[in-house]
């Protein structure tokens, strides 16, 4: 089987650990965690870095820390995964959905302006498979509007937007480090913004409130959402590697660009846009509407081919847990459910060699006919 994805942990990761080890530091106390808040920050251009134990977590805690509460609408696309709706439905906010754009498959910017209501207190911007969103347009309305900007960058480590770093875009932006992400820590994400107040919440909010004066007695309930020592040691070594990886990246997806250029009915990443050149989080293909079958039958041939493979995210609006409360009754947003149905990605971890590609390759043209 090739696996969707593989990390390469060959740098000094094993050293670090060791470290780790050998010091008896391998709480949230350890010396790697501000480190890796010091330097990942720093790498994107943010003032402060708050490490926590995942992607989803870092976005739990920004929508908490922006204290977005009841009748809160914030704008999000309706294509991207559950973690982003998450707090916001939690803590008695709305939820406020746009379409996908059916090119770059992130959410549909110029739908945005039509859903900004005097109980808009955010835009969502979350950047998936390799492009970013279409930033300028989204900074506008924020400001325009006086709303704020949640940026997730969880995909997006080593990509920028017409030159600056993704990670850098909103008031407040967050990333994950899951192993199938350009760099990982196992589980482990990140919040990087430049407001002192919102980092000084996120902080808090990270350590379950705790007090510096009196401990345990607790103004605001927060989580223990800690990153460990030991995982910020495996995400020191990956960011010192972090520029090799992207280019890695971007190599393996011009590859696949090559290799299916020739199978018909698939439509494939865009290399580029004007404002930013694809890194291939993940190598999407999506089925064109002539394609009599759908993705789903597309990965169990595959599969059965031993070839790795993992759909699109599922529309937000077609989610059963929302159905039961009638959130998003009677709403559709068509570019995403077909994307939903027709897109799925083929195996894109850095660990793939040349010839597993070519097998995918060879797979997808004669599943394909
Ligand atoms: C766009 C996006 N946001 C958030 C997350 C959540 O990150 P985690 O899996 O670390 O909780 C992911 C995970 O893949 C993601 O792709």
């Amino acid at each position: 089987m090739i696996p969707i994805n593989e990390p390469l942990l060959k740098g000094n990761e094993k050293k670090y650990l060791m470290e780790c080890i050998e010091t008896g530091w391998i709480s949230s106390e350890g010396p790697f965690v501000q480190q890796f808040e010091e330097i990942f920050s720093a790498r994107v251009a943010r003032n402060h870095g708050i490490a926590v134990s995942n992607g989803t977590a870092a976005l739990d805690t920004a929508v908490a820390a922006l204290d977005i509460g009841p009748g809160d609408e914030v704008i999000l696309p309706d294509l991207t995964i559950i973690s982003c709706i998450g707090q916001i439905v939690r803590a008695g906010g709305k939820p406020v959905l746009v379409d996908t754009d059916p090119t770059t498959w992130n959410m549909n910017v110029s739908q945005i302006a039509a859903k900004i209501t005097p109980r808009t207190r955010a835009i969502m911007a979350v950047h998936i498979y390799g492009l970013p969103v279409d930033m300028d347009p989204v900074l506008d309305m924020a400001e325009q509007n006086g709303v704020k900007v949640i940026e997730d960058a969880a995909e997006m480590h080593g990509q920028s937007y017409k030159g600056q770093p993704c990670g850098s875009l909103g008031d407040i932006s967050t990333f994950s480090f899951y192993p199938n992400k350009h760099i990982t820590t196992g589980e482990g994400g990140m919040i990087v913004t430049d407001d002192d107040h919102l980092a000084a919440e996120c902080r808090s909010l990270r350590n379950l409130c705790f007090q510096s004066e009196k401990r345990f007695v607790h103004k605001r309930l927060g989580w223990n959402f800690r990153m460990s020592n030991l995982q910020a040691a495996v995400g020191l070594a990956q960011l010192e590697r972090l520029d090799e990886f992207v280019a890695r990246k971007r190599r393996m997806g011009r590859r696949y660009t090559e290799l299916f250029a020739g199978i018909p009915g698939i439509q494939l990443p865009l290399a580029q846009t004007e404002y930013a050149e694809n890194i291939y989080w993940v190598y999407g293909v999506v089925l064109k509407d002539e394609v009599p079958f759908d993705g789903e039958e597309v990965m169990r041939r595959l599969h059965a081919k031993g070839i790795g493979t993992r759909p699109f995210f599922w529309p937000m609006h077609e989610q059963p847990v929302f159905r039961e409360s009638g959130l998003f009754a009677g709403e559709t947003y068509p570019v995403s459910e077909r994307l939903a149905r027709r897109g799925f990605y083929v195996p894109s971890g850095l660990a793939l060699t040349n010839s597993q590609m070519e097998q995918v390759a060879e797979a997808l043209s004669q599943v394909m006919r």
